[in-house]
């Protein structure tokens, strides 16, 4: 008999760091690769924050803290919800966490039961499916194909709410497809939610800086006051702040939620590393001025990338409202045959032959669950991309 529980054959590795591992492997074998798999800026971490850091652990500020943070982390994120969001969280109905997916993480295991049912729009982030079936739940997909914009519809949304429903998780601006609602499309769905009281709505704001276009980035909670009892707004200092590798997430929510999450917590990770924790005090509090600074150079790779992809035959790329992902369609290219006479039979394949003929690393659409399209990131440098997309154009070219 296998030592590996049951519960493990449910559940996937992270598709998405696969795709960065792989590229991270052939780079150091040697082969020319540009990696568009990963979900991190290229831009560092700022100065003050890292500062805060090293001044942390000048200070002793080395060993414990509270289990879902510190009481200076809690004011400050208290702070960055009513400055920036409108919402009055008191500090019981905080959490912080070792990265937002330890946070949503830590909020399914809190909440589901067998049977338990999510509502995760389809595409999605890879780990809302799985962290589902971990916890026990059971994850409902909703198709949110791109005639809508890859966004939810109430009407679906609406079709979709059992008596098992428990939580819907929104996320926008999203990942994979870049897509992000605006207050009219947010009221849709909040309208419907207001109708079923018993469904709880996960709110994954963690791109909200990174929107263009003069989009104005607006969560539910704040948006429809009515739901904010039954509404965890969760967020991280990881895409805003560069800030991937310092593991900080966190939410605002009911005071019970917030309470069960941190039991899981003190029975699993303890409590964020407590350097970082120092450093984003300083992130929130400190100044915010390069963000829109950033935004503007996001913007303009959105437009480059978007623009190059639409010159491959095959492939037909629309120009998102935020973070740093488009997720092109790559239906013209299915069928068609690579130089060697090998049939692209899905988005898998196309991705495959991508890497083999001209090194560069995307992520098949399978992964996010609407296919067949491709994630590409354009959180690398401008000239970098301009070759990866220049890349890609070749190698549609060279398909029959
Ligand atoms: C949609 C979404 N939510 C949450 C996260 C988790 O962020 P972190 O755990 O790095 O704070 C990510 C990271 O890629 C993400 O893309």
């Amino acid at each position: 008999m296998s030592i590996i529980a049951q519960r493990m054959a449910a559940i996937k590795p992270s598709p998405t760091i696969a795709v960065s591992n792989l590229a991270r492997e052939l780079k150091a074998a040697g082969r020319d690769v540009i990696g568009l798999g990963a979900g991190e800026p290229d831009f560092d971490t700022p100065d003050n924050v890292k500062a805060a850091a090293s001044a942390a652990i000048d200070a002793g500020q080395t060993k414990y803290t509270a289990v879902d943070g510190t009481p200076e982390l809690k004011a400050a994120v208290v702070g960055k919800f009513a400055r920036e969001n409108g919402l009055d969280y008191r500090i019981d109905q905080i959490s912080v966490g070792a990265g937002g997916k330890q946070i949503i993480y830590n909020a399914l295991m809190a909440t589901l039961d067998p049977g338990d049912e999510v509502i995760i729009p389809a595409p999605y982030w890879v780990s809302y499916p799985d962290m589902t079936l971990l916890a026990g739940g059971t994850p409902v997909t909703v198709r949110c194909p791109e005639q809508t914009g890859f966004k939810l519809q109430p009407d679906d949304l609406e079709q979709a709410i059992t008596p098992r429903t428990k939580w819907l998780i929104l996320n926008s601006p999203n990942n994979p497809t870049g897509a992000a609602y605006t207050a009219e499309e947010l009221r849709g769905l909040t309208d419907v939610l207001l109708r079923h009281e018993h469904v709880w709505l996960l709110s994954d704001d963690i791109y909200e800086h990174l929107v263009y276009d003069d989009f104005r980035f607006v969560t539910p909670a704040a948006l429809e006051p009515r739901l904010k009892d039954r509404c965890l707004t969760m967020n991280g200092v990881a895409k805003a702040y560069a800030m991937t590798g310092w593991r900080i997430g966190y939410a605002g929510g009911p005071s019970e939620l917030i309470r069960a999450m941190a039991k899981i917590q003190s029975q699993s990770t303890t409590n964020p590393c407590s350097i970082s924790q120092a450093a984003a005090v300083e992130a929130l509090n400190g100044p915010q001025d390069f963000i829109p600074e950033r935004a503007a150079v996001f913007k303009q790779r959105r437009d480059l990338v978007v623009d190059m992809l639409n010159e491959a035959s095959g492939i037909r790329c629309h120009r998102p409202e935020g973070a740093f992902y488009v997720y092109p369609s790559c239906a013209g290219v299915i069928g068609r045959r690579t130089p060697e006479g090998a049939e692209l039979r899905d988005s898998e394949a196309f991705a495959r032959y991508l890497l083999e003929r001209e090194g560069v690393a995307v992520v098949h659409g399978a992964a996010f669950g609407l296919d067949p399209y491709l994630r590409i990131s354009y959180a690398t440098s401008t000239e970098l991309l301009e070759e990866a997309c220049a890349r890609i154009v070749r190698a549609c070219a060279a398909l029959r």
